[in-house]
This record gives structure tokens, sequence and C-alpha cells, in this order.
């Protein structure tokens, strides 16, 4: 299927590695012009590389970090009128007491997980409003819907962005401009291997094992994690000319692992 966005201009911030990068591949195959943020340059330039070489696509890489005032100025200096936004970034650290939670770990994931989407989203929707067109993907997390001890910052915080872009969904979208959020559950990105390498490492079982146990654990339907593409092609398709009449929505990708009739 065509997704009618060829010649689009698409920034996505976090896009170096894991479903950041998925997406950017997913959007790049469409023809979409790609700029995409990260920290580290080494594999952003080799991700941006990889990614013209494979679809053809312009792909233009920003070394930043889009939690600062500083980063976002390079990033939007570098594209100041997408069509389309993509957010992510590093997965908060996991909270496994939630009375070790400290203010410092709380207000960092605020700053990188809430308000650094809203930044952005406040900077490039006028723009996307005055065109007439405009595409806004969230990859927040399952834990914003459904809550986990272990997830309280990652799902707090996603909660709290899901509840925002709702919001402003509704003030934009009779200029065409739709906003919706995908919300992950367990996927191999870069994150989860380097984390579960060291988990299966220290318990003396292989990294596949121990996704096989978490699966079990967190009552995974499908058995097994999800690989990064599951949602960057859904991010493709969630920016695509067909969704136009979809706004406002989280939709889950974990598996089968959370469950409710609608
Ligand atoms: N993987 C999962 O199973 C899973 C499950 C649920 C939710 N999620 C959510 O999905 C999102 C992506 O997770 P992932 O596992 O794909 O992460 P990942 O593999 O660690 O990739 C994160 C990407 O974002 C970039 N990044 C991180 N912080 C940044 C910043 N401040 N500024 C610019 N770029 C930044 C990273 O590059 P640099 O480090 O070089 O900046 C990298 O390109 C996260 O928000 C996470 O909470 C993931």
């Amino acid at each position: 299927m065509d997704l009618g966005i060829r010649g689009r201009k698409a920034l996505v911030n976090g896009g170096s590695a894991g479903m950041g990068r998925s997406a950017a591949q997913a959007l790049a195959r469409e023809g979409v012009e790609v700029f995409i943020s990260a920290r580290t340059e080494e594999r952003l330039v080799r991700a941006c590389e990889e990614i013209a070489q494979e679809t053809g696509a312009r792909v233009t890489p920003v070394c930043a970090d889009h939690s600062s005032e500083e980063g976002r100025a390079k990033i939007l200096a570098a594209c100041p009128d997408p069509d389309i936004l993509v957010g992510t970034c590093a997965p908060p650290p996991m909270t496994p007491d939630y009375r070790a939670v400290t203010d410092e770990q709380w207000l960092s994931a605020i700053e990188i997980s809430l308000l650094s989407p809203v930044r952005f989203m406040r900077e490039v929707i006028d723009g996307m409003v005055e065109r007439k067109w405009g595409r806004i993907v969230n990859i927040a997390t399952v834990a914003a819907k459904y809550p986990a001890e272990i997830r309280l910052l990652s799902g707090n915080t996603r909660a709290a962005l899901s509840n925002y872009s709702v919001a402003v969904s509704k003030v934009v979208a009779k200029h065409n401009v739709v906003i919706n959020n995908l919300l992950p559950g367990m996927h191999h990105s870069a994150f989860v291997e380097k984390q579960f390498n060291e988990r299966a490492a220290a318990a003396g079982i292989t990294y596949d094992e121990l996704v096989e146990q978490f699966a079990k654990e967190w009552n995974i339907a499908a058995g097994r994690f999800g690989d990064c593409d599951d949602v960057g092609d859904f991010v493709a398709m969630f920016c695509s000319q067909q969704v136009n009449y979809i706004t406002g929505q989280s939709l889950v990708i974990d598996g089968g692992a959370t469950n409710s009739t609608f």
C-alpha cells in the first residue's frame, strides 16, 4: 500500500537505534526525507548512512540531546518545518522499589520523557496547522496504560504525555494534523539487548532463555519479544495519508500481554 507521504519531511528524535531507528527506516522506505537526532555521533551517522543506502532517501543526522534547550535548538534549526514528528528516547531507568525512586530521578524522567516531546510539539504544530498537514507519533510505553511498579518513571511520564497528546489532538484535528501514541511492550531494541544480556550473564543463562522466562512471567501471549520493526512500521502507518481520520489514539503493541475486551 502506498502511504501517500513521498516527499514529506520527518523529524525523528531518538532515531539511531531501537524503535526510533525502525521508525526512521520505515518512513525513509516511503520516500520521506528524514532528520534523525541522537546523542552518540558515531552510531547516529552510521544509522543514517545505512538507512539512506537501503532506501535511497535523504537522511540527515543531527547530533544533539533533545532533552536540552541547546539540543532542541540545534534539531529545530536543522528541520524547522517538519510535516511529521516522531518522538522517542532511551527508556527511563527501571524502578524495582517505589520507595527508592528519588526526586532527582522523577525530575529527570519528566524532563526527558514528557517535557521534551511537549516542547517539540509546541514548536512544530503551528507550522503543520498553517500547511494543513501534520502527523505526530509519540513512541511511549504500554506501562502508560497498564501501570507496573518496575515502570514508574516510564509509565507515569508517558501517561501524562498521552493525555497531553489527546487533548491537543482535539484542537488541531480540523487542520488535518493528527497526533497518536504507540505503546510498546517488550521489543529487542539496543537497550533491551544490553540490559537482558547483562542480566542473563549474571544469572548464568542465555539471552534467549531469559527472554523466554520474562515472557512467561509477564504473560506475553505471543511467548516472545517483538522486533523494533513491529513498532517502526506502525509509526509509518500512523504518519500516512490514510490515518487522516484517526487521532488521539494510543495503540498497544505488546504481543497480547495486556488484556481487555476493547
Ligand atoms: N524496548 C522496549 O522493549 C520498550 C518497551 C516499552 C517502551 N519502550 C520505549 O520506547 C522508546 C525507545 O526505546 P528503545 O528500547 O528503542 O531505546 P534504545 O534502543 O535505547 O534507542 C533509543 C534511541 O534514542 C536515542 N536517544 C536517547 N536519548 C536521547 C536524547 N536525550 N536525545 C536524542 N536522542 C536520544 C538513542 O541514541 P543516543 O543514546 O546516542 O542518544 C537511540 O537512538 C523509549 O522511550 C522506551 O521507554 C521501549
